[in-house]
């Protein structure tokens, strides 16, 4: 697959968004729209780079997996600045009081950090040094679970279904990990 292709394939739900706001108006929510669209995004993205190392074996896009990264924390930073500049209007006092009273609100920050720290560490030279710790991304991803079932007010079948994907991706990852260990060199 081309690099361009895949850049903008990750692009549409951005566009789509820009789209149907700025374009149709048709959003009659707009805050509740952008932290729809960008946590599922980048949730689906995020969940989508880890799946990539189990199935390179029949469509191998390994080279990319920093650029699908990269983007599942663009989603990540739209929708910390959804909560930051629209939803709290820059109220630093909100922003904190929000972030220790909820912990809906710190898992995502606590998700949110480690990404800050993985995409800052995804250059060539210091992802060297830091890939270990990389490792990290499964972590964001459990907290990223629970923030998004904490944020539901109630199921819908098309949650339950994203839910069920994730739990699934989880057990092949911790098979996948399992069947590494016991290989006989
Ligand atoms: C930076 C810290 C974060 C804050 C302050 C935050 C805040 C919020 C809020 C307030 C909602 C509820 C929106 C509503 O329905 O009214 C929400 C939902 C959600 N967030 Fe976050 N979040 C953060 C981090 C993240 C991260 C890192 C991800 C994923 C990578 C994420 C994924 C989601 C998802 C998937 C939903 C559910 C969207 C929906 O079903 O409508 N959040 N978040």
């Amino acid at each position: 697959m081309k690099r361009s292709l895949l850049f903008l394939l990750l692009l549409i739900p951005f566009l789509f968004a820009l789209f149907e706001l700025f374009i149709l108006e048709n959003v009659k929510d707009p805050i509740k729209y952008i932290y729809t669209i960008s946590g599922i995004s980048s949730t689906v993205i995020l969940f989508f780079t880890i799946l990539i190392s189990l199935i390179k074996k029949h469509f191998n896009i390994l080279k990319y997996r920093r650029m699908i990264g990269l983007y599942g924390f663009f989603y990540a930073l739209i929708h910390f600045l959804n909560f930051t500049v629209l939803d709290a209007e820059l109220n630093i006092d909100f922003i904190f009081k929000e972030t220790l009273d909820k912990p809906f609100i710190y898992l995502g920050m606590g998700a949110f950090l480690i990404l800050i720290f993985m995409a800052i560490t995804s250059t060539n030279r210091l992802f060297k040094i830091y890939q270990p710790y990389h490792k990290l991304i499964y972590l964001s991803l459990i907290l990223i679970t629970i923030h998004f079932i904490m944020a539901q007010k109630s199921l819908t079948i098309m949650q339950l279904f994203y839910i069920a994907i994730i739990i699934l991706i989880g057990y092949l990852k911790l098979l996948q990990q399992i069947i590494r260990k016991n290989r006989v060199h």
